[in-house]
């Protein structure tokens, strides 16, 4: 049974007991819910990858309460401090060389000599790190490839009966996950977009590169972050890009307003608001993916979103909901 908490101070206090005895328990952040576990317990990492379904290559995020509490785990070079000073707590996670001291179990990091961290800003998700005490290692709390939860309901619908708890804190405000960025290497390197804009990074570092991180190319690692991987955030249903109108088989995805006879349609934001888009993708995604099967349609369209500030992020999730399945 996983037990449905109140992010009251007792839910907190539960779901932090849950996570010292080693338990797995789903929060919310402002990108997505993740799925929680003490990240100093390989077992209970262990078990984070066996209830997702998640290949053991890929590597998980370590939350912390602060910028303090990250850096005494990865060692920060002046572009972490000044980036954890202006977007922390907030959508960003920094790739950085593990302590030697660190304690986050090896199998967190993948095996990996550099680590991802983060502090994410939703107060539910700070209280409930403040309690537990340890650094909690987080995935998106979906099974793996599957779309991303952004509701306590989309945690259940995925792992129900998997995990022990999940903590209810409502709608994810950012609605796509953290922005992640390497900086192991002599520039910074963008791995995945996300919620901070690429365009506010460059403001504050200067040039970033996209793709690889150097120091992967030069050790031949093939995939430095699987989350890179091209299918990946999928629905059921095959989705089909830049959409002007949707064919009688196909759902809509709308960003603006929906062309005149389109039938299913779920709209990400009339007013062509980018970050109430973002808010609204993965909910329209599951919400078009059972709709369309109700109904015997066969493809989910989606309308066009500019490639800029969080619409690189939006675009980076829908190319990967429609590139063929592994
Ligand atoms: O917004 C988010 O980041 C959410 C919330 C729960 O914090 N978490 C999340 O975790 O999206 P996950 O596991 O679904 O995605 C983490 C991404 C993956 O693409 C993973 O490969 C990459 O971060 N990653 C983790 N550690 C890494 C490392 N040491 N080097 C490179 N990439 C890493
Ligand atoms: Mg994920």
């Amino acid at each position: 049974m996983t037990e449905l908490l109140h992010p009251d101070a007792a839910g907190i206090a539960r779901a932090a007991d849950l996570l010292r005895g080693g338990g797995l328990v789903a929060f919310a952040t402002e990108t997505v819910y993740g799925l929680g576990a003490d990240a100093g317990n390989a077992r209970a990492v262990a078990a984070i990858f066996a209830a997702k379904g998640r290949p053991h290559f890929n590597p998980l995020i370590s939350h912390y309460p602060n910028a303090e509490a990250a850096f005494a785990h990865v060692e920060a070079n002046a572009a972490a401090r000044r980036l954890a000073e202006a977007f922390w707590p907030g959508p960003l996670t920094l790739v950085l060389p593990r302590r030697a001291t660190c304690p986050v179990a090896l199998l967190a990091g993948a095996g990996l000599e550099t680590m991802a961290v983060r502090v994410p800003a939703h107060a539910d998700a700070l209280a409930l790190l403040r309690a537990v005490g340890r650094p909690v290692a987080a995935p998106s709390a979906n099974r793996s490839g599957r779309v991303s939860p952004t509701t306590a309901a989309h945690v259940l619908a995925g792992l129900s009966g998997r995990i022990d708890a999940v903590l209810d804190s409502g709608p994810c405000p950012v609605g796509v996950e953290s922005t992640v960025l390497d900086l192991t290497g002599p520039r910074p390197c963008l791995l995945r977009p996300g919620g901070v804009t690429r365009e506010a990074i460059v403001a504050l570092v200067g040039a970033i590169e996209r793709g690889m991180p150097p120091a992967a190319a030069e050790i031949g690692r093939v995939l430095p972050s699987p989350g890179m991987m091209a299918s990946h955030y999928a629905p059921a249903l095959p989705v089909r890009l830049n959409a002007r109108e949707a064919a009688v088989d196909e759902a809509l995805l709308a960003f603006g307003p929906a062309p005149a006879g389109a039938g299913v349609v779920f709209q990400l934001s009339v007013s062509g608001d980018l970050a109430e888009a973002a808010a609204n993708l993965f909910t329209g995604l599951r919400a078009l993916d059972e709709e369309a099967g109700r109904r015997g349609l066969r493809r989910i369209a989606v309308m066009p979103v500019p490639k800029e500030g969080l619409g690189l992020a939006i675009n980076d999730r829908l190319q990967r909901a429609a590139a063929p399945r592994a």
